[in-house]
């Protein structure tokens, strides 16, 4: 295993190139599954789970070569041979049930391991099974397996009862081989659904109002292979913000698209920094100790759950008190008992935590419990009196390509050691 040493605190200046977006690549490598042709992707970042996702589809025959140097990856599903997603892989990455609905629209067969909970909820896939079911799958639940099967999809209207990113994607791959239309109601309006419709639509699906929450796929026969660009990962560069608000400095991101980052840049901008929004690329300045921002996290357009933990971290040592509102998931405050190692003052009720603000942290051993929790404790180390060390940065690895030497090259002081 793995931890990072920080020595805070670091002021950041500089420049940070903004990767792709986990969160689009991995449902865009699953849409592989839909067509016999390969897909060639460019701007892949290289992560954990993508490495995850890459094995899974491995092991079920694809074939598939990347190159981390080019950010090219090209994989091939002609050759698969099984269309089981095993629970060794599949308790590694909830995101594995995004094979459920290509493989059932392609194969008409599937056996996906339940994913079971993880370290921020229960995390449950009743709508992804609600919504294939409606569209003619037979599936049961057997020894915590999904085993699905169908004579052949047939689009629907399906109303999500609960907006799911994933289960929206899943829904979205499986009705592009469907016979007839699907109109999926109340579908999440992330950008990283934007691009995964982009991509089908470059492999030949009929798709319309990706990004808003009805979409409608008008199934095809079959689909062909194509070239598609990862949209950037807006999620990182909200991570690479928060830094630098939490630390002070001055620091340009490039390679994003602030039109993704509306909300992020909206909360970021009551902190008390300069911003300077030049549409691909984002100059941020502060130079003072930021003021306190509240905010309740919620689908797409609304504040992202994703970067809750990192603006806990900025609110942790700001002027003011904050309050912050989980919405979607139950259980992610995991780092709210590690940042209080670091000093920070919060006390957590049901779905809300507050925050008041301390002039400084201090260092400290801490663990990270789940991704972008650890995102927000290397934002806290970093700006904290004295030395940190943060545990099981595997966790980290997962979602941020090279944090350390991105962090290292705007001036923090980040070593990676085995532990
Ligand atoms: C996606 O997870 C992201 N992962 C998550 O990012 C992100 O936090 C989440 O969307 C919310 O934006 C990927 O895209 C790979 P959901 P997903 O289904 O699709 C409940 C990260 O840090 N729900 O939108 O699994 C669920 O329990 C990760 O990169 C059901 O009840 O999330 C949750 O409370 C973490 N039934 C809420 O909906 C279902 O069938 C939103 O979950 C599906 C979901």
């Amino acid at each position: 295993m793995e931890k990072f040493k920080i020595c805070g605190p670091s002021k950041l200046s500089g420049e940070v190139i903004i990767g792709g977006a986990k969160n689009a690549t991995l449902p865009v490598l699953c849409s592989s599954i839909l067509t016999s042709d390969t897909i060639e992707i460019s701007n892949v970042p290289k992560l954990r789970d993508v490495s995850t996702m890459l094995s899974l589809l491995g092991e079920m025959g694809a074939s598939f070569k990347f190159d981390p140097l080019s950010k090219i990856c090209e994989i091939n599903t002609d050759s698969l041979f099984s269309v089981e997603a095993s629970y060794d892989l599949v308790k590694t990455m909830r995101a594995s049930i995004l094979v459920l609905g290509p493989l059932l629209a392609r194969f008409g067969q599937a056996k996906v391991s339940l994913p079971g909970g993880c370290a921020i909820g229960q995390r449950p896939v009743d709508q992804h099974i609600k919504g294939l079911r409606q569209m003619g799958a037979n599936i049961k639940i057997e020894d915590g397996y999904i085993i699905a099967e169908t004579t052949g999809l047939k689009g629907t209207t399906i109303k999500n009862d609960i907006i799911t990113v994933t289960g929206t994607e899943n829904l979205m791959m499986a009705a592009c081989l469907a016979d007839g239309e699907t109109l999926i109601e109340n579908a999440a309006m992330e950008p990283e659904i934007v691009d995964l419709a982009s991509c089908l639509r470059s492999m030949g699906a009929i798709i319309f109002g990706d990004g808003t929450n009805k979409i409608s796929i008008h199934g095809s026969k079959k689909l062909s292979g194509c070239k598609h660009e990862i949209v950037f990962d807006r999620i990182e560069a909200g991570t690479y913000l928060c830094a630098v608000a939490a630390c002070g400095g001055d620091v340009l991101l490039k390679n994003v698209n602030t039109l993704n980052m509306k909300m992020i840049i909206k909360k970021l901008q009551k902190f008390g920094g300069e911003i300077f929004d030049c549409g691909t690329s984002i100059r941020v300045k502060f130079s003072k100790r930021p003021e306190s921002v509240s905010f309740d996290t919620a689908p797409f357009p609304g504040f992202p759950t994703d970067m809750q933990a990192q603006f806990m971290a900025v609110n942790a040592i700001a002027r003011g008190t904050a309050k912050i509102r989980e919405n979607i998931f139950e259980n992610r405050f995991m780092h709210v008992q590690e940042l209080q190692r670091l000093g920070a003052m919060i006390k957590v009720k049901a779905s809300t935590a507050t925050i008041t603000g301390v002039e400084n942290l201090r260092g400290a051993n801490v663990m990270a419990t789940d991704l972008r929790a650890s995102a927000g404790l290397v934002i806290a180390a970093i700006s904290a009196n004295g030395n940190s060390s943060i545990d099981r940065i595997y966790h980290l690895d997962r979602g941020y390509e090279q944090m350390d030497r991105k962090l290292n090259s705007i001036g923090a002081s980040v070593q990676r050691i085995k532990s």
